[in-house]
């Protein structure tokens, strides 16, 4: 109720998006187990109370009467509205139990703050507690600033917590610190910070001090705030234990182990992706460069674009614009279909490069020559050959170079199933949706190679053949990228898929994985009249 009566400013400001009850319940539970009734259940950013009152059923079902497990749940929030709603909820909990008399006093002397976490932590907060609950988030990435309190923490904390570390992570951060060891720490995070550059000297940091005793993530969205979400749950100053226990979906229901490694890693498992052993054979950095334009060759383009002459079509020299909405593996809707770009569509959108600002004229010119376009923010890597060199990478599709004899064997590790898998479960959380990928340029260089090269031989052969084929002659060669039927590219695709699969031995469970991300085949050409 205390969520629907705050306005939408408010909550926004606030971070206001209350825990659903299934999900509170599941957390407290697997935060405090069985045979270790905890001291204290601090939730320091307490809203409405949700997390203390699954805590004290919690406390209760561990054997405490509810008069002692009164006694050990406290809480705090910014918003003076916020105590008094958890102070409420608390003495509705208690009137039953307890008789409403007693309640009534109790409620009068429970332990709620109202303060600023990253200011007012008490010192009873400190040593052998449990922290549970769900901080407010911001990205600095899209919403600017965060609070200043938050920011002089992330200041002093500044060998941990990159400029753009989400407020979620300066408060998980920062109530580690402040419960020290022997407390159990589970605070609700955006899943960006399993992968973000900007949380991975914490991640490190943690780690070594407060390693993880277990994950929980779901694929669902669980906030009104539009974020998807996971939970460490951290034990500050423990021992590394063997691996991770595995938590999923809205009612945190347990799913498994992990072992120990990569945050994300662990994030995949717990969503059941096949798991990845892959032999180190070099990475794809021995092969190529890879670049994406950033803001000024974004603005430069736009600027720039118009429509190829309708009737003589691109003249010599022109650059084709291409988006990561018009890439499919092996082929581009460009000269096919209207392609969304700079606010508008466009048939045929092109770029005469002395029309470019000089810096962004240079990046062209540099780019002008056979290339892979690789999109991500898709379920899997979307590459395309453009073997004219003629495409220019709308921002942020990636201009993947490489020698033009070595352009098959680059597109064929892009295509691996085995590749986009082992993307996924390093980079988790970092795109918009969750089974999305997203690779900056500098991390296609990280991806790695087969093992097998005679079935890699083979797959960049097979791609040599077939889209080279498809390239010349006819329509394609004067108007499209890639294969010119978008149905012939959705099965060369899974035939490269298939081979390469082979080439880095992984099972079919990891082809089934990859093939189930695809979009559905789209009619071909010739069947659409
Ligand atoms: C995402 S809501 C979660 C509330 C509650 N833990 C739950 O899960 O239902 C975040 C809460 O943190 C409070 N808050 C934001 N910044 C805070 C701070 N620095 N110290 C204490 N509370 C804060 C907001 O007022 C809001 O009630």
């Amino acid at each position: 109720v205390h969520e629907q009566v705050s306005s939408p400013a408010d909550r926004r400001a606030r971070g206001a998006w209350y825990t659903p009850r299934s999900l509170v319940e599941g957390l407290v539970d697997l935060t405090v187990p069985e045979g270790r009734v905890p001291r204290l259940v601090i939730d320091p950013t307490c809203g409405g109370g949700a997390f203390l009152l699954a805590a004290l059923d919690r406390l209760v079902a561990l054997g405490l009467d509810p008069e002692e497990a009164l006694t050990r749940v406290t809480g705090m929030d910014l918003d003076p509205g916020a105590v008094q709603a958890a102070r409420w909820s608390i003495h509705l909990w208690a009137g039953p139990r307890l008789g409403w008399d007693r309640a009534r006093e109790l409620a009068c002397v429970l332990d709620l703050i109202e303060g600023d976490a990253l200011v007012d932590w008490p010192e009873r907060w400190r040593g052998k507690v449990v922290v549970v609950g769900n901080p407010p988030f911001a990205s600095p990435l899209r919403s600017g600033a965060v609070p200043a309190s938050a920011g002089r923490y992330r200041t002093e904390r500044a060998e941990l917590l990159g400029p753009y570390a989400d407020l979620g992570a300066i408060h998980l951060l920062h109530a580690v610190e402040r419960a020290g060891a022997g407390s159990t720490v589970t605070l609700v995070q955006p899943q960006s910070i399993l992968a973000s550059r900007d949380t991975e000297p914490m991640r490190r940091h943690l780690d070594r001090m407060a390693p993880r005793r277990a994950l929980w993530v779901a694929r669902e969205l669980l906030f009104d705030a539009g974020v998807r979400a996971c939970a460490p749950v951290l034990e500050v100053g423990a021992e590394v234990g063997e691996g991770i226990e595995l938590y999923c979906g809205p009612a945190a229901r347990p799913v498994g182990r992990a072992p120990r490694g990569h945050w994300t890693a662990a994030a995949a498992d717990a969503l059941g992706a096949p798991r990845l052993e892959l032999p180190t054979a070099g990475t794809l950095g021995e092969l190529v460069e890879a670049t994406a334009g950033f803001r000024d060759e974004h603005y430069g383009l736009v600027g720039a674009c118009r429509e190829a002459d309708p009737v003589a079509g691109p003249v010599r020299g022109e650059g084709w614009v291409v988006t990561v909405g018009a890439v499919d593996p092996l082929t581009a809707e460009w000269g096919r279909s209207p392609i969304r770009f700079g606010g508008r569509h466009w048939s045929r959108p092109v770029v005469d490069p002395n029309a470019l600002p000089p810096k962004v004229q240079r990046w062209f010119d540099r780019l002008a020559r056979p290339k892979i376009l690789l999109a991500t923010q898709a379920k899997v890597l979307e590459p395309v050959i453009d073997r004219t060199g003629r495409a220019v990478p709308a921002t942020p599709l990636i201009a993947v170079l490489a020698e033009p004899d070595e352009l098959d064997r680059v597109a064929a590790v892009l295509l691996a199933p085995p590749v986009s898998l082992w993307a996924w479960r390093r980079w988790f959380g970092t795109a918009l949706t969750v089974d999305a990928l997203k690779l900056a340029a500098a991390q296609v260089k990280e991806l790695p190679l087969p093992t097998d090269a005679g079935a890699w031989a083979e797959a960049a052969a097979l791609l040599a053949h077939t889209d080279r084929h498809n390239n010349v002659g006819g329509r394609a060669a004067q108007e499209g990228i890639g294969v010119a039927d978008p149905a012939s590219a959705w099965d060369l695709a899974l035939e490269v898929a298939t081979i390469m699969n082979r080439a880095y031995g992984a099972g079919s469970e990891v082809l089934e994985w990859w093939s189930a991300r695809r979009k559905a085949r789209p009619v071909p050409t010739a069947a659409r009249g």
